[in-house]
């Protein structure tokens, strides 16, 4: 996720018939001003932007490791430099813009190997967990004048696909028989389902302030195993795929690859390619689920 302002178009499809609303999310990655030079981004340069976009995302907050609650990244830059104040003061210039406050997003790091990014699975769990969770969101958007919340969840990252050849393909595929290589998280089913809960309580508490509820699923999530879209698509406003970055040399450093396939390649895992998310995440006009594609 290099790029610092994304903007793309999206089609919105209400039930019983079609409008076409144009609508426009821009991300902002607050950690892009500690860039040098030419690169360093800063609130001055989204504005040339913002007469375009409808929703301004501000990348990113985290949880806590302790408490479990949603907490500012950057305690310094975010609040005491006052920066989320400097974002949401942005619609009083441009009156119909949103701005939310996103969760994840691979910038709240914590632990290695099977403990990586466990906090947001232990989250899920309970459901006294989900609502300190939940009031701890509802508080730091309100004060800070956010329209809402995007979850940008950082569930278990998919392992790259290894390409082997000749004795180490017959090896490999003896060991995954065995072990299922592919299990990362024994208790996935739950924490789909965990999930899905969070979402719902969430909308729950913030349908009565006319806050939004997004969800950014991140390109290193497998969204079969993680995400359930029928249930979901209920209590979500948007849903943005960052259908970029399926690979990158951070997370396969031996092999280079095309980053995001539009459709699948030969000798790759057949869901691994823009087409196969929008077909897996495009649930049914009908049920007034409303799509957004960010690639
Ligand atoms: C995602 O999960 C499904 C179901 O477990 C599996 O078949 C598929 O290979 C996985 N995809 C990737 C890219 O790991």
């Amino acid at each position: 996720m290099g790029t610092k302002l994304f903007t793309t178009l999206l089609i919105v499809a209400l039930s019983q018939f079609v409008v076409c609303e144009k609508v426009v999310f821009c991300n902002y990655e607050a950690k892009a001003h500690l860039r040098d030079g030419l690169a360093k981004f800063e609130i001055t340069d989204i504005e040339p932007a913002l007469q375009y976009c409808t929703h301004l995302v501000y990348g990113y907050a985290a949880i806590n490791d302790d408490t479990l609650k949603v907490t500012p990244l950057n305690e310094q830059f975010d609040v005491i430099k006052d920066n989320y104040r400097k974002v949401t003061d942005l619609k009083k210039k441009y009156p119909k813009l949103k701005v939310l406050l996103s969760v994840g997003g691979n910038d709240d790091v914590s632990g290695e190997g099977e403990e990586k990014n466990k906090k947001y699975r232990e989250v899920l769990e309970t459901s006294a967990r989900r609502l300190a969770f939940i009031n701890s969101a509802h508080t730091l958007i309100k004060g800070f004048g956010f329209d809402g919340m995007d979850l940008a969840w950082e569930f278990p990252e998919t392992k790259p696909k290894k390409i082997k050849s000749g004795i180490g393909a017959f090896w490999s595929s003896v060991k995954k028989t065995i072990a299922g290589e592919s299990v990362i998280d024994e208790n996935a089913e739950q924490h789909r389902e965990q999930f899905s809960s969070l979402i719902k309580e969430l909308k729950s508490t913030f349908r009565p302030d006319n806050l939004l509820v997004t969800l950014t699923v991140l390109p290193n999530v497998n969204s079969t195993v993680y995400y359930d879209p029928r249930a979901l698509s209920q209590n979500l406003d948007f849903i943005i795929l960052h259908a970029f970055d399926f690979y990158t040399p951070q997370r396969n450093k031996k092999l280079a690859d095309v980053p995001a396939p539009l459709y699948e390649l030969i000798d790759r895992r057949n869901d691994e390619n823009v087409d196969a998310w929008v077909k897996y995440w495009y649930v049914d006009k009908s049920n007034g689920f409303r799509f957004r594609l960010h690639v």
